[in-house]
């Protein structure tokens, strides 16, 4: 059935701090596709991606924001009606971490309680670690949300982030 049918339209947002690896895990997940040139994201970006879940079809539509601050205006007008949220960190940049309550709760006031999260620390390949898997772990638990670490990259995790999410919205669909 890849004729376009679906179940059910999820609106996904992808929120973190600039450089943390956002775009690249779309574009690794979608198009099998890495850059390591930096590309800021201008605003926000979208790409489609129809997931099997169950027996079900989810068509996702997943928005990928700009991270970097002068953008804030922009990317907030599109947080109304996304469903599930992808929390991006990166585990080489400490401050990425310490700001992803900000995201968090930037958000929330934004969407219902219904909503699917999922916290990922990126970079997992990288060798100067600098947020420990606990701590992120520890963050996730408090905001009750699963908790992954990737490496968009090596193409490590990036698969697994929406299949936990897919199977998160499946239960709330
Ligand atoms: P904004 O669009 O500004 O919000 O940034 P972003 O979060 O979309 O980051 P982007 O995907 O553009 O990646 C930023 C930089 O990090 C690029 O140079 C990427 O090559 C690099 N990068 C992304 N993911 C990984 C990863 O898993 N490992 C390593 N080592 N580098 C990565
Ligand atoms: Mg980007």
């Amino acid at each position: 059935m890849s004729n376009g049918y679906y179940d059910w339209l999820v609106k996904v947002i992808v929120l973190g701090d600039s450089g943390v690896g956002k775009t690249n895990i779309l574009t690794q997940y979608c198009d099998q596709k890495f850059s390591q040139n930096y590309m800021a994201t201008i605003g926000v970006d979208f790409k489609i991606k129809t997931i099997t879940v169950e027996d079900k079809k989810i068509k996702l539509q997943i928005w990928d924001t700009a991270g970097q601050e002068r953008f804030r205006n922009i990317t907030q007008t599109y947080y109304k009606g996304a469903f599930g949220i992808i929390f991006v960190y990166s585990i080489v940049d400490r401050n990425s971490f310490n700001n992803v309550e900000t995201w968090i709760k930037s958000i929330t006031e934004n969407t219902t309680d219904e909503v699917c999260s999922i916290l990922v620390g990126n970079k997992m390949d990288s060798q100067d670690r600098r947020v420990q898997s606990s701590e992120g772990q520890a963050l996730a638990t408090k905001y009750k949300m699963p908790f992954i670490e990737t490496s968009a990259l090596e193409n490590k995790n990036i698969q697994n982030i929406f299949d936990i999410l897919g199977l998160n919205l499946k239960k709330r669909l």
